[in-house]
């Protein structure tokens, strides 16, 4: 038997979607392109639009806010292992998006409707997961930080938005309207993308007829890669050591070429779908220029140095930032800690996961490839 076998599945259509379609032309969710929702909708009513499948009325949009609000909290039992962590991330063997997927499994654990796969069973789930996250992320970096968990009752303060919630249980402090524009675009931006590697993953464990928190759980595995989401903190990480090199007396173009000659992969760069350019990136880098802007000092610093990076990989490569890239120097100036990065992608994207589980169950069938066989040929066991 002949089967076609592209490496990494490159370019195989492996199924239908109503959800969002990424194309060079054009990055579209549910009809609505993303520069259009990223200048005039807010995050909830994204959230809405890609697990309810339309625009909420404002009506909807309001009813869909206070369910939220109402399930930001977590269990005793999920803040228990949340604390239990903490020494785990100090010592340094788990990350935080091993936390998040860890917690993520234990919700799982406690959700009336865990084992119930019904459209209306998997709507309150993923309400529930949305509203979670970011508390999560926040009790995590209060635990990081030996401050006390902040509105372990709540999730939060009940006034703020998503975006605002998300920087507020971080850090304690209600953020300044431009910081929660700025936040609120990114979950916009990272919210979905059809069939990436996370997304992927979610579809083939639902596709078992598995259950929500669990597909999710492997999807924020998937996602923690730095081929993957990974690398909006591994763009960080690597923008430290250009920036380390310049201080030091060198410039980006010596850093540049001593990477291209080592084949460096760098982070940020590159697109399995977009070979001239992400939708999403230009747009998240103008945010967070302006906020770099407005701070001045390393920030602006900062972002000269990434535009310089930029400019040589699409002159001499003709290779373009990705939305990690931007997303990784935005959340820098924002004074977001680095490893918390991927986290937020995950606040974000368990909206487009959730869209996509559900859509899986709703027309079931078993994702199941065949692979092409290259070991060796029969052999006796006792020869
Ligand atoms: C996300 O799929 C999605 O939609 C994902 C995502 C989403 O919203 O869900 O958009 C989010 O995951 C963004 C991608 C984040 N990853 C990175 O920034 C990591 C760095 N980038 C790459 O390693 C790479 O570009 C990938 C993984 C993103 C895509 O890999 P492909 O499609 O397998 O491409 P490839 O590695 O085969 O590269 C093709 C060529 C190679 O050169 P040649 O061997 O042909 O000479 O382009 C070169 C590569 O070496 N190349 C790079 C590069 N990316 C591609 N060279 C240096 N640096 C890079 N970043």
């Amino acid at each position: 038997m002949t089967a076609t076998k592209p490496t990494g599945l490159e370019g195989v259509v492996a199924g239908d979607t109503a959800i969002c379609s990424v194309e060079q032309g054009a990055l579209i969710y549910r009809g609505y392109e993303i520069q259009d929702l990223a200048a005039n909708a807010t995050f909830e009513e994204v959230a809405y639009l890609l697990i309810c499948g339309e625009k909420p009325t404002p009506e909807q949009t309001r009813f869909f806010k206070d369910e939220l609000v109402a399930n930001r909290a977590l269990s005793p039992q999920a803040i228990e292992v949340l604390k239990l962590c903490g020494p785990l991330l100090e010592q340094g063997s788990a990350v935080p998006m091993d936390v998040v997927r860890t917690v993520l499994s234990v919700l799982g654990n406690g959700d009336p409707d865990a084992q119930d796969n019904s459209h209306e069973a998997e709507l309150r789930k993923a309400k529930r997961i949305v509203a979670k996250i970011p508390t999560i992320i926040g009790h995590m970096q209060n635990i990081i930080d030996g401050r006390d968990i902040i509105a372990p009752d709540t999730g939060g303060d009940a006034n703020l938005s998503h975006a605002a919630n998300l920087l507020y249980m971080m850090t304690g402090q209600r953020p300044t309207p431009e910081a929660e524009k700025v936040m609120d675009v990114s979950l916009i931006l990272y919210a979905e993308h059809d069939y990436n590697a996370s997304t992927f993953t979610s579809r083939v464990i639902a596709g078992t007829l598995s259950d929500m928190h669990g597909a999710m759980t492997g999807a924020v595995a998937a996602l923690k890669g730095p081929l993957h989401g990974g690398a909006n903190e591994a763009a960080m990480v690597m923008l430290k050591e250009i920036m380390e090199h310049v201080e030091a007396g060198g410039t980006v173009e010596d850093w540049m070429h001593k990477a291209f000659e080592s084949k460096r992969k760098l982070m940020g760069f590159g697109h399995r779908v977009y070979k001239n350019g992400d939708h999403r990136a230009p747009i998240l880098h103008a945010l967070g220029r302006k906020v770099a802007e407005q701070k001045g000092g390393e920030y602006l610093k900062l972002f000269e140095i990434g535009e310089k990076v930029q400019h040589i990989m699409e002159t001499e490569k003709h290779i373009y930032p990705n939305v990690d890239f931007p997303c990784g120097m935005t959340y820098y100036t924002m004074g977001i800690p680095v490893p918390q990065y991927t986290p937020i992608f995950v606040a974000s994207r368990v909206t487009g996961w959730a869209a996509h589980i559900m859509e899986q169950h709703a027309n079931n069938r078993l994702i199941r490839p065949i692979a092409s066989y290259t070991g060796p040929a029969v052999r006796p066991w006792n020869s």
